[in-house]
């Protein structure tokens, strides 16, 4: 049977009451940059490089979580980012060893990482609520201090960050696979603007590694938008649809076999339900062979 409302499903766990939040001193958040949150006692620097959080055989629900660190302008993705995670293990509690990793985005500013769902732990006599901490920055500057949390989860409504109006846009879905594992996407603008273009795009004469976006044209656009990809090699390619809060808006194209090459297609600005989608920002995912390889956002006027 498959999961529905996993997390109104999982029972709370976790007994370790701690106090002491501060307030983090991010700039304050301009455009549609990610909103900040409390950092906790818990943080602590130089955590292990590397895209596996939770140690082998962990107890807990194997999460898969990626996303895209983006300039300001929230289409720009930075590259080589760093995205600090740090989380409770499957019983509530910290570890100093595990439960921590320092992952950074690739060319196309993307991240991910495996780790379990982390577990609730009370603030007080109230659990919070499941959450990951992220410290994000590129290159040691604009810090970002965040929490992700999830959407269903009972908590949110007693808490006071999550349930923080500026919290709203880090509450993301999870979705179970066939083999029973979470999968969520939770994408970070940072407050830093974008650098202009020169026109002279790094690498363009060198062979993609793998499929990807290439443009949304024209960007914003109101009507008759075309996203052109490229698919490295011949492969099932799916194109997502996401609305900011990572909500999939619709398939743009639903495992479709491609040739390699130059592709694009017109974006239908009418949802799932052929209802017209309201403008805002959107995000596109690409998935080659199911394995997803690329996202950008454009807006929809
Ligand atoms: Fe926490």
């Amino acid at each position: 049977m498959k999961r529905r409302n996993i997390l109104k499903l999982l029972p709370l766990s976790g007994t370790i009451p701690f106090f002491g939040f501060r307030l983090t001193e991010n700039p304050p958040t301009t455009g549609c940059a990610t909103t900040s949150d409390i950092e906790g006692p818990f943080y602590i620097a130089d955590a292990p490089a590397t895209t596996s959080l939770a140690p082998i055989g962990a107890a807990g629900e194997v999460c898969f979580i990626t996303g895209t660190v983006y300039y300001n302008d929230c289409t720009t993705p930075i590259k080589n980012a760093l995205v600090d995670v740090w989380h409770a293990n499957d019983g509530g509690g910290y570890e100093d060893d595990h439960y921590r990793g320092r992952v950074w985005t690739d060319d196309g500013g993307n991240y991910s990482f495996r780790t379990i769902l982390p577990g609730k732990y009370l603030n007080g006599n109230q659990f919070r609520p499941r959450h990951f901490h992220y410290k994000v920055s590129k290159d040691g500057n604009n810090e970002l201090t965040t929490q992700i949390y999830f959407e269903g989860d009972t908590s949110i409504p007693i808490d006071p960050w999550a349930s923080n109006e500026s919290a709203a846009e880090r509450i993301i879905p999870l979705t179970v696979d066939d083999y029973e594992n979470l999968h969520g996407v939770a994408n970070i603008a940072l407050n830093i603007a974008a650098p202009m273009t020169t026109g002279i795009e790094e690498g363009v004469n060198e062979t993609p590694k793998r499929s990807h976006i290439l443009n949304v044209v024209p960007n914003p656009f109101r009507a008759n938008g075309v996203v052109e990809f490229f698919v490295k090699n011949p492969s099932e390619i799916s194109l997502e649809c996401y609305a900011l809060n990572g909500k999939m808006v619709k398939k743009i194209i639903d495992k479709k076999y491609f040739t390699s090459g130059l592709k694009s297609i017109e974006i239908d600005t009418n949802n799932a339900l052929d209802l017209k989608m309201p403008s805002g920002l959107y995000i596109l995912r690409l998935l080659e062979n199911d394995v997803p390889t690329d996202a950008k956002r454009f807006v929809l006027l």
